[in-house]
C-alpha cells in the first residue's frame, strides 16, 4: 500500500514538472555490457547473473563499467491491462529480482524495448504503452534503457523519442536513455535534448569491413557530443572472434577517440588475457572518459593513413594514427607539430570537417607563417602566463614542455628529436597522449 502511495506522490510531482530528459546523467559516455552482440534471442535470468558476476570477477567493474543491459527477448506479450510481460521460462523471478541482484553488485540495470509497435525480434514494442511501460521500468529499477526503432512504420521519430523521454522523467525514476533509431532522421540534431546517446548508424557486425565503415560515418559529428549527449556508434564487438587482436585494439581506440559509449558485448566470464587488456586499458578507457567529453576530429586524412586529434582535460591532446590499409606503414610525425594544432574547445572550431585542409605547417603542408603574423602558431609563453592558447590560457605544448606517452606500450617515449617514424602494422593504431611536463 505504501509503495502505492509513494508512487502515485511521485508520479503526481513529476507530471506538474515540465519534462525533459533527466539531465544529470551519463555526464562520460555510459560503460556497460549488453546481451545483443554475443546472446541475441539467448537470453536469461542466469546468464545475466553471471555476467554481473563476471563484470565483478574480470575486474570489468573496476575499469568503470557499470551498466548490465538485457537487450531483446525478455519480453513475451502484454496481459490484458496492455502491462508488458517477461519471458517466464528465461525469467521466472522477473525483472526486479534481476535488477536487485545487479543493483547488490554496485552495478547498474539496462532494458530494451522499441518505439514501434514491435521489437526488431517481433516482441511487443512501446508504443501506446510510454507511460504504463516507463512505471513498470520505475518500479522494477531499471537505470538504463535502449529504445529501438523497429515497427515504427510511419511515426516521427523526434516525437516518438521525445514521448518516451517524457514518460520515463514522469515515472520519476532517472534512466539513462539511449536512442537506437540507427541514425535514420539524423538524430544528432535533435536527440541531445531528448536522450543521453543516440546510435548514428545501422548494426556493426564482428568484422573489420564493418567497424571501420562505421567509424568512418562518425566523422562529421564532434560538434554534436558532449557530456550528457553522446553519438553511439554502436556496441563494442572485442572478443567476439570475428577480427584480430590488433583489429580489436583498433577498433577499442576509435571508439575511446570518439568519446563513443563503451558497451562489451562478447562473453566477458571467458575472455582471453589479450582480450582482457584490450576491454581494460585504464589509459585509454580515460580519453573516453574525459569530462570535456570532446569527440575526436579527423586532422589528416590520406584515406588508408589517418591522424585523429581529441582535446582532453589540462588543455592535453590524444593523437590517434591509424593504418586503414592491409600494407604495414612507417610514417613520420611530427609531435611538436601536433601538439600545437588547436583542437575544439581550446578557441578554435578544430580542423577536419569535410574536407577540411591540414593547416600550414602541418606534415606534407608549406610552413607555419612567422610568429606575429596571420596564422602564426601562437607564441610560446610561460604556462600561466597570457599568449598561450586554450581556455586556460596554458602556454602551448612544445617538445620542451611535453611528454609524448604511448596508450597501450604503457611507456613514455624517448624523443630526440621533435619528429620520429613510426611503424603502423596493417589495420593498426597508435594512439599517444600529449602530457604536459
Ligand atoms: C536492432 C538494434 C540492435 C539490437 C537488435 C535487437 O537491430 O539496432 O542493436 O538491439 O535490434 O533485436
Amino acid at each position: 500500500m505504501k509503495r502505492v502511495l509513494f508512487l502515485i506522490i511521485t508520479v503526481f510531482i513529476f507530471s506538474i514538472l515540465p519534462a525533459q530528459k533527466f539531465e544529470k546523467l551519463a555526464k562520460t559516455p555510459p560503460m556497460g555490457w549488453n546481451s545483443w552482440n554475443k546472446y541475441q534471442c539467448n537470453v536469461s535470468e542466469s546468464l545475466i547473473m553471471s555476467m554481473a558476476d563476471a563484470m565483478i570477477s574480470s575486474g570489468m567493474k573496476d575499469a568503470g563499467y557499470q551498466y548490465i543491459v538485457i537487450d531483446d527477448c525478455w519480453q513475451i506479450s502484454r496481459d490484458d491491462s496492455g502491462n508488458i510481460v517477461p519471458d517466464k521460462d528465461r525469467f521466472p523471478h522477473g525483472m526486479k529480482y534481476l535488477a536487485d541482484y545487479i543493483h547488490s553488485k554496485g552495478l547498474k540495470f539496462g532494458i530494451y524495448s522499441s518505439a514501434g509497435t514491435v521489437t526488431c525480434q517481433r516482441r511487443p514494442g512501446g508504443f501506446g504503452h510510454e507511460y504504463q511501460d516507463a512505471l513498470y521500468y520505475a518500479s522494477c529499477g531499471v537505470d538504463y534503457l535502449k529504445y529501438d526503432w523497429c515497427g515504427s512504420t510511419s511515426q516521427d521519430a523526434k516525437s516518438s523519442y521525445t514521448c518516451m523521454r517524457d514518460a520515463l522523467f514522469t515515472a520519476g525514476r532517472p534512466i539513462v536513455f539511449s536512442i537506437c533509431e540507427w541514425g535514420s532522421n539524423k538524430p544528432w540534431e535533435w536527440a541531445g535534448s531528448v536522450g543521453h546517446l543516440w546510435r548514428t548508424t545501422g548494426d556493426i557486425s564482428d568484422s573489420w569491413n564493418s567497424m571501420i565503415e562505421i567509424f568512418e560515418k562518425q566523422k562529421d559529428l564532434a560538434r554534436y557530443a558532449g557530456p550528457g549527449k553522446w553519438n553511439d556508434p554502436d556496441m563494442l564487438e572485442v572478443g567476439n572472434g570475428g577480427m584480430t587482436a590488433e583489429e580489436y585494439k583498433t577498433h577499442f581506440s576509435l571508439w575511446c577517440m570518439l568519446s563513443a559509449p563503451l558497451i562489451a558485448g562478447n562473453d566477458i566470464q571467458n575472455m582471453t588475457p589479450e582480450i582482457k587488456s584490450i576491454l581494460m586499458n585504464k589509459e585509454i578507457i580515460a580519453l573516453d572518459q574525459d569530462s570535456l567529453g570532446h569527440q575526436a576530429t579527423c586532422y589528416r586524412d590520406n584515406n588508408d593513413y589517418q591522424i585523429w586529434i581529441k582535446g582532453v582535460s589540462n588543455n592535453e591532446k590524444a593523437i590517434c594514427l591509424l593504418n586503414r590499409s592491409d600494407e604495414k606503414k612507417s610514417v613520420l610525425v611530427d609531435f611538436s607539430l601536433l601538439a600545437q594544432v588547436r583542437t575544439p574547445g581550446q578557441g578554435f572550431e578544430g580542423f577536419g570537417g569535410p574536407g577540411a585542409p591540414p593547416p600550414p605547417g602541418a606534415p606534407g603542408m608549406p610552413p607555419m607563417p612567422p610568429p606575429g603574423t596571420p596564422g602564426a602558431a601562437p607564441a610560446q609563453s610561460r604556462p600561466g602566463t597570457a599568449g598561450g592558447f586554450g581556455p586556460r590560457n596554458r602556454a602551448p605544448l612544445t617538445i620542451n614542455n611535453l611528454i609524448v606517452r604511448d596508450l597501450w606500450d604503457h611507456k613514455d617515449l624517448e624523443l630526440k628529436e621533435t619528429a620520429a617514424y613510426v611503424d603502423l602494422p596493417p589495420h593498426s593504431v597508435k594512439v599517444y597522449k600529449l602530457i604536459r611536463k
